[in-house]
Parts: C-alpha cells; sequence; structure tokens
C-alpha cells in the first residue's frame, strides 16, 4: 500500500513547487508540505477502504493547498473563501489535472466554497483536511 502511495505521490513531491510548501508554517508546529502529506495519506486509507480512484485522491490532496504565504500574517483578504483557487491556479502550473483532481482542490473548503464536492474523492479529502487541521489545533492546546 504505501509503495502504490509513493509510486503516486513522488513526482509531486519531486516538483520544486510542491517541495517549497515545507518553507511555509501551515498548522502550529507543522509546514504546509507536513499538512499535505498527511491529508494525502490518510485520504489515501480511506480511498483504498471505500475503493475509490485513489490517484487522484493523492495527487489532490498533494496540491490542495498550494500557496505561497503565512496565511496567519499574510496573503490576501478571506484566505478561507480564496485560496483553494489561488491553489487550483498553482497546481495547474505543476501539472495536467483530471476533472476530478481539480475539484478535489476547488472543493477542499466546502461548505465555505458553496458548491458542494461533485465526487467521492473530493469529500473525502474535504473531510480528512478538515479533521487533520482540528487535530493539529487540539493537540497543540493540550
Ligand atoms: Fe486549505
Ligand atoms: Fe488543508
Amino acid at each position: 500500500m504505501e509503495t502504490e502511495f509513493m509510486s503516486i505521490a513522488a513526482p509531486l513531491l519531486e516538483n520544486p513547487m510542491v517541495a517549497g510548501l515545507s518553507q511555509y508554517p501551515h498548522h502550529r508546529g507543522k509546514t504546509r508540505l507536513d499538512h499535505v502529506k498527511e491529508v494525502a495519506e490518510l485520504s489515501f486509507h480511506w480511498g483504498k477502504r471505500l475503493s475509490l480512484d485513489c490517484r487522484a485522491i493523492v495527487r489532490g490532496a498533494l496540491l490542495h493547498d498550494l500557496f505561497f504565504y503565512d496565511w496567519l500574517h499574510e496573503g490576501p483578504r478571506l484566505h478561507g473563501f480564496r485560496h483553494h483557487n489561488i491553489a487550483l491556479r498553482n497546481a495547474l502550473q505543476v501539472t495536467k489535472l483530471t476533472e476530478k483532481e481539480a475539484d478535489i482542490i476547488k472543493k477542499h473548503m466546502w461548505p465555505l466554497t458553496l458548491m458542494p464536492p461533485r465526487y467521492p474523492e473530493s469529500l473525502v479529502v474535504c473531510l480528512v483536511d478538515t479533521f487533520c487541521s482540528a487535530r493539529d489545533y487540539v493537540r497543540n492546546r493540550v
């Protein structure tokens, strides 16, 4: 399972734009690269259990927060409502995306983005992202 994950993830992780996420803090004590990898791994796990398109899940998850600013201190106003579109634009500079992969990135902040996820894969990444983010904050509070 780990081999399959890495064969999908490696080409993106080797890309300089994606690797550059290691320079940005995301949630307390974690870089954005840590975060997207964590979301990709857990989403892959659920994708396998639910027999979904794991290639789209891993690629979409690795690219879902592809933006280059410290969102707590800089970047556009209303970051939460806007960064999915920024990430999608940046992701298209990294690789070609299928419709499903684009939907995963575009809808990962649902329900903030009013349009709901179109594919089960998008819903999995959206829920796992919310779970991982919440866990980071709860853990850091203890
Ligand atoms: Fe995000
Ligand atoms: Fe995220």
